[in-house]
């Protein structure tokens, strides 16, 4: 049994030492790492909005583009965000605030904090010291050197590295054909939520990028979108119930664009174990 979140007199000493690399983001975060350790820095109001905008421009520019190019955007989404998050930004910076709050990018961004701050919390309920999430340390807060802007960042808490997302191993696998491996992986995932939900927390937001790999294990890195409301999980599996294809829905559209058979292999396993009667079996009476 591991301790709940560690406590340590001082920052481990790789943290502090050099400037530490950026290793991922979301909507939300940037990851920076050291070698066995990574930190993160929250985004401001601001740069979340930007980063709806240009998700959105994304979207719109996919459905007036023909085919092949759409795909090209989703396959390779950093180059075109990138372009597309400074004109996002700059689109941001002119607009008065108040415009962007009343908006759909504003409904979006209040979505986005709330399940992120209930989710940290109730990992810190009921996950924290257990195998489901990757290992936490807090310490004084100490100021760290970042490459990029802005330089540095002052953290009291690190997480332990995972070999990388759970997205990035299953597309490699499915790169190189090694689809019975990849298949591997999904049950392992499924194994991992249902761990979850036996402790009476089931996430909302199980894109693939959101689960890292540490050896043969899937760990859950974002905790944002964890809910512990039964209804809100019906509600949740009943929306997942009327989609036609769960693997577009987890970010595995493009990874299996090439493998029909496992897709709808995937599709119908996901259906039969990510299910109303199949969560609720799990689900822990007191939390109904
Ligand atoms: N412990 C970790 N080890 C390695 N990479 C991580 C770790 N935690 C997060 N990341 C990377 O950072 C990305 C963003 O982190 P995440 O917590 O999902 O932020 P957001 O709330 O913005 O989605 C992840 O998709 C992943 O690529
Ligand atoms: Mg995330």
């Amino acid at each position: 049994m591991r301790t709940l979140l560690e406590v340590m007199t001082e920052a481990p000493a790789e943290l502090t030492e050099g400037r530490l690399k950026r290793l991922g983001e979301g909507v939300g975060k940037v990851v920076y790492a050291s070698n066995h350790w990574v930190v993160k820095r929250e985004r401001t109001t601001s740069e979340i909005f930007s980063m709806i905008v240009a998700w959105k421009m994304i979207r719109r520019m996919e459905r007036h583009l023909p085919g092949d190019w759409g795909r090209n955007m989703r396959q390779h989404p950093s180059r075109q965000l990138r372009m597309l998050r400074v004109a996002a930004r700059a689109m941001v910076a002119v607009v008065p605030r108040g415009v962007w709050y009343s908006s759909h990018v504003g409904d979006m961004w209040r979505l986005y904090a709330h399940r992120d701050t209930r989710g940290e919390h109730l990992a810190v309920k009921h996950l924290a010291g257990t195998s489901v999430v990757p290992e936490t340390i807090t310490f004084p807060p100490t100021r760290i050197r970042i490459s990029g802007w802005p330089g540095y960042l002052t953290v009291s808490e690190a997480t332990e590295r995972v070999e990388g997302t759970l997205y990035d191993r299953v597309a490699v696998l499915a790169a190189k054909g090694l689809f019975e491996q990849v298949e591997i992986w999904l049950e392992r995932l499924l194994e991992l939520r249902r761990a979850a939900w036996r402790r009476g927390v089931f996430s909302v937001d199980a894109h693939l990028r959101n689960f890292g790999v540490v050896h043969s294990r899937v760990v859950l890195l974002d905790a944002g979108g964890l809910t512990d409301r039964w209804e809100e999980v019906e509600q949740h599996l009943a929306k997942l119930a009327a989609a036609a294809q769960p693997h577009v829905e987890m970010g595995l559209g493009e990874i299996l664009r090439d493998a029909p058979s496992v897709a709808r292999r995937f599709d119908e396993k996901w259906k039969e174990s990510v299910n109303r009667e199949a969560v609720s079996y799990y689900w822990p009476d007191r939390y109904r």
